[in-house]
């Protein structure tokens, strides 16, 4: 069957329907118009709809249904859907089959799947990560590495320019107690078998004596003055502490499949600090407070939006940032406001996006709010997210009562993975079973991470993230090995390219209908960070599979059905696999 006006690959269906719903404004009004059109919550309403006629007919003050009629009298939906009205004057449109199914077949031919470039041209430094050095990275550091990681697939698949910076905290108060421990209690053996945990050792000894004994506190104070004034022996140390720390890092962003363009820490930037400071208080932006050097507000904005204000039961105080202390040390505001003059000037980045927990909500308003007085633009987003609870529903942590480290966490969910794996696959062979479980493991743990609104604390809780029938990665995995399978059963390569695709049973219409909801998707994940919405876009997707398995046969029907449903299972398994990959989760061949 041929199809007038096949919507390009690169235009969704969605934005098919908004041009085509535009001309017809055009007609309808004499005057040029837009209006948007969105899914529609429930499919017994059609695909789509738009309240356009409604908001016109407010603006002109006529009869909504009236002016909806109209406005379908003028559109051109041939091929593409039907259009009727619904209760005060709503524009339903249904897609027809056959648009579904040319959708399907220009999706085929397209390597990004209907996903638009919406990004081209534009640059994003994303922020994430970032433990600080010689501390363990507790769990609440993986959610900013997996949805910061997440956030650059997406960005980079959208068209975007995408720099992954890894903003480690290398330089700060902690060092002062890691050099006096270094000097007084370094075990050599214990730090060449396993660096990173004999420096949080010696920072823990060293942090509980110098709560209970103020000389060892003056000791690791006059450590940190020494490494500032840059002391060799103290910078030596101190660069032996970040070479083994990343090396230690390093393995685990291995394990998690992650990577970075820079790793531009802290200690990066302390050679402009000075200079940004006198900055500030030449242009009248900071100003000296007992000793201190502070950023005000400037009374530009409402107090409940001015970042410098806090409200405090006798009204509005003054809430100011801290650039220079007393004692002439620089903090992490100095350096966050340094950094991003950094990028914008480097990189030309035009969205810079943090990745960092909620209780660094008043910092990056205060960042970015003192940026713009610096005359820097640009986006700037914090993208928050909330905690992680253990199954008891409180933060979580181990026995001991210490923070459960990430590393403990990922071994754990790829022997617990494999556990799975050799149980249902006896027979399978120790390299692969092994490869397997880390594929599985790793990305339970970020299914499970990025399938919940990002800003709700979540519930940790093993046997739920690794269910083979939940909501879960293995789920999906599972479902792209069936697919998968169904094509080692041909005898010779199946060619989806080739095949008509033809869309009878409902199963069939709803699969393809799914297929052309990915481009639309995509580019709303980044709208408020919400990778959450693919991860259940992609449960769904994997349901329809099911069910048009279940009730549509594949291999059994006659040509041309067999073709065209071949070819519905081979859309399903790029977009489950493109879909998972952009969350940073990988598809075994087999498990
Ligand atoms: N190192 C910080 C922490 O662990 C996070 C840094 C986030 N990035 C930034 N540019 N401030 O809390």
């Amino acid at each position: 069957m041929k199809v007038t006006g096949i919507p390009m690959p690169a235009m969704t269906l969605l934005q098919n329907l908004e041009s085509r719903l535009a001309a017809a404004l055009a007609l309808t009004l004499g005057e040029a118009a837009s209006a948007t059109v969105t899914a529609t919550a429930d499919l017994r309403f059609g695909d789509y709809q738009t309240n356009a006629a409604m908001v016109l007919a407010k603006q002109r003050k006529t009869n909504p249904r009236a002016l909806a009629q109209e406005i379908i009298d003028h559109l051109a939906l041939d091929g593409l859907a039907t259009a009727d009205i619904a209760g005060p004057g709503f524009i339903n449109f249904r897609i027809l089959p056959q648009a579904y199914a040319a959708r399907a077949a220009a999706l085929l031919h397209d390597e990004k799947l209907g996903v638009p470039s919406v990004g081209a041209g534009q640059t994003v430094v994303i922020d994430f990560s970032a433990p600080n050095v010689a501390k363990p990275m507790h769990v609440g550091h993986i959610r900013s590495t997996i949805i910061g990681d997440a956030l650059c697939r997406i960005a980079r698949f959208l068209g975007f320019k995408v720099i992954a910076d890894n903003h480690i905290g290398d330089w700060g108060t902690q060092f002062g107690m890691i050099l006096h421990g270094w000097k007084t209690l370094l075990d050599h053996a214990a730090l060449d078998a396993d660096p990173i945990a004999e420096l949080v050792r010696i920072y823990r000894v060293v942090n509980t004596a110098a709560r209970n004994d103020s000389v060892v506190l003056a000791m690791c104070k006059n450590e940190l003055l020494k490494l500032q004034a840059g002391d060799p022996e103290n910078l030596t140390i101190w660069r032996q502490c970040i070479e083994v720390s990343k090396r230690g890092l390093q393995k685990i962003y291995d394990t998690l499949d992650v990577s970075f363009d820079y790793w531009l820490g802290e200690s990066y930037y302390n050679d402009r600090l000075a200079g940004l400071v006198d900055e500030f208080l030449e242009k009248g932006i900071a100003r000296e407070s007992n000793g201190a050097i502070c950023i005000f507000s400037d009374g530009s904005n409402n107090p409940q939006d001015d970042p410098f204000l806090v409200h405090k039961e006798d009204g509005w105080t003054d809430n100011p940032a801290i650039i220079r202390k007393a004692d002439g040390g620089f903090l992490y505001a100095t350096t966050d406001l340094a950094t991003i003059r950094f990028r914008i000037d480097t990189w030309h980045a035009d969205h810079i996006w943090y990745v960092v927990g909620t209780p660094q909500q008043l910092h990056f308003r205060q960042i970015f709010a003192a940026a713009a007085r610096w005359g820097i633009t640009g986006d700037f987003q914090h993208v928050a997210f909330g905690s992680i609870l253990g199954e008891d529903r409180k933060l979580m942590k181990t026995r001991t009562g210490d923070n459960v480290q990430l590393s403990d966490v990922l071994a754990e969910a790829v022997e617990r993975a494999a556990a799975i794996i050799a149980e249902k696959n006896p027979d399978m062979q120790g390299g692969e079973a092994a490869e397997i479980a880390r594929i599985v493991g790793i990305g339970a743990v970020k299914f499970a991470e990025l399938s919940q609104n990002r800003l709700t604390d979540y519930v940790f809780v093993w046997d739920r993230m690794l269910a083979l029938h939940g909501d879960t990665a293995p789920y999906l995995q599972y479902s792209s090995v069936r697919i998968r399978s169904i094509f080692r059963k041909l005898d010779a390569p199946f060619d989806a390219g080739a095949a008509e695709i033809t869309l009878n049973e409902e199963e069939e219409i709803h699969l393809a209908r799914l297929h052309a909801r990915f481009g639309e998707l995509v580019p709303v994940l980044l709208d408020d960070f919400r990778p959450n919405l693919l991860a259940n876009y992609l449960l769904e997707l994997a349901r329809a599979f099911h069910s048009f398995f279940e009730a549509c046969p594949v291999l059994k029907s006659d040509e041309p059905v067999r073709s065209s449903r071949l070819a519905l299972c081979a859309l399903t398994a790029r977009i489950l696999t493109a879909g998972l990959g952009l969350l940073g989760i990988r598809c075994p061949e087999r498990m």
